[in-house]
């Protein structure tokens, strides 16, 4: 899968951005990425203008359940504050999709293309650390990229330097302690932690799960990392947070499945949703 890896150059960048253009009045500032299972935060939008992945020229669009593939542009009201302009993606591409990294991270390009210099990514992950709980949400802090993959188009972008400095994190730090004081302010209890991506699709064994611990991850996930390391690359200021959607193999009874994450994504989306608001709302460029 990985040799068949297409260039997406320039040309196939401004496409996309030139549709998505023509289709909105407000350049985004804010991109959010929702994860499994939180689509539905996009319906709080004011005015919003709704473009499906799948109309839009080269977009990669999704498979999964739970992972709607619609490009959501608006903003967010409350009270007397309202948000920067925001384009939500409902629904990723995950790696293990598709095989192309390149692809998956298409739609942070395009985000930053058209504008956004923020990049506010969800997902759900399995919870590591044993001091978390099913239902938790974390904030990202550092992550672990555990699949080796590193997006291709940096290489081809500069290739007599192609080596990228890991400086201390890609998540900026003004960014993580805005989304800690959102949480605190609204009495949201909110975890930190590092974040290993696995590349799927298969969940973990008890035994991966002992050696992520052991190295220091506290949540395992597909997804993310490659979104985070475009867009600090593109020198957009990034946080994320996860779901705890369940306790990683071999940490709980249950049998792990993609309807345990969707139901407790479904339980805390109230939750996730007003942390998630109150952190756009403070956002300032
Ligand atoms: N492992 C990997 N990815 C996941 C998990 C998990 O336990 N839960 C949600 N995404």
């Amino acid at each position: 899968m990985e040799g068949t890896q297409v260039l997406i150059d320039n040309q196939v960048l401004d496409k996309a951005v030139g549709y998505l253009s023509s289709r909105i009045t407000r350049r985004p500032e804010v991109a959010l990425v929702l994860g499994s299972g939180l689509g539905d935060f996009a319906s709080q939008l004011v005015n919003p203008i709704e473009v499906p992945a799948g109309a839009i020229p080269s977009y990669p669009t999704s498979t999964v359940e739970g992972h709607d593939g619609r490009l959501v542009f608006g903003t967010l009201k409350s009270d007397e504050r309202e948000s920067l302009p925001l384009l939500v993606f409902k629904g990723r591409v995950h790696f293990y999709e598709n095989g192309l990294l390149d692809s998956i991270t298409f739609p942070v390009r395009v985000a930053h293309s058209l504008g956004a210099r923020v990049l506010l990514a969800t997902n759900a992950a399995g919870g590591i650390n044993p001091a978390f709980s099913e239902g938790d949400l974390m904030l990202i802090e550092d992550f672990i990229n555990l699949s080796f993959l590193n997006p291709q188009w940096q290489v081809q972008s500069n290739p007599a330097s192609p080596f990228q400095v890991m400086r201390g994190s890609h998540i900026d730090e003004g960014l993580s302690n805005l989304v800690t004081e959102s949480a605190s302010g609204l009495g949201i209890k909110l975890q930190h932690g590092s974040y290993c991506f696995l590349r799927g699709p298969s969940y973990e064994t008890k035994a991966e799960i002992e050696m992520l611990r052991r190295i220091g991850a506290d949540a395992v996930g597909m997804s993310t990392v490659p979104e985070i390391i475009i867009a600090s690359k593109l020198g957009m200021r990034v946080t994320a947070i996860s779901l705890i959607s369940n306790l990683a193999a071999g940490l709980s009874d249950e049998r792990l499945s993609h309807k345990e994450v969707a139901q407790t994504a479904s339980r805390v989306k109230q939750v996730f949703s007003a942390l998630l608001t109150e952190i756009i709302l403070r956002i300032k460029n």
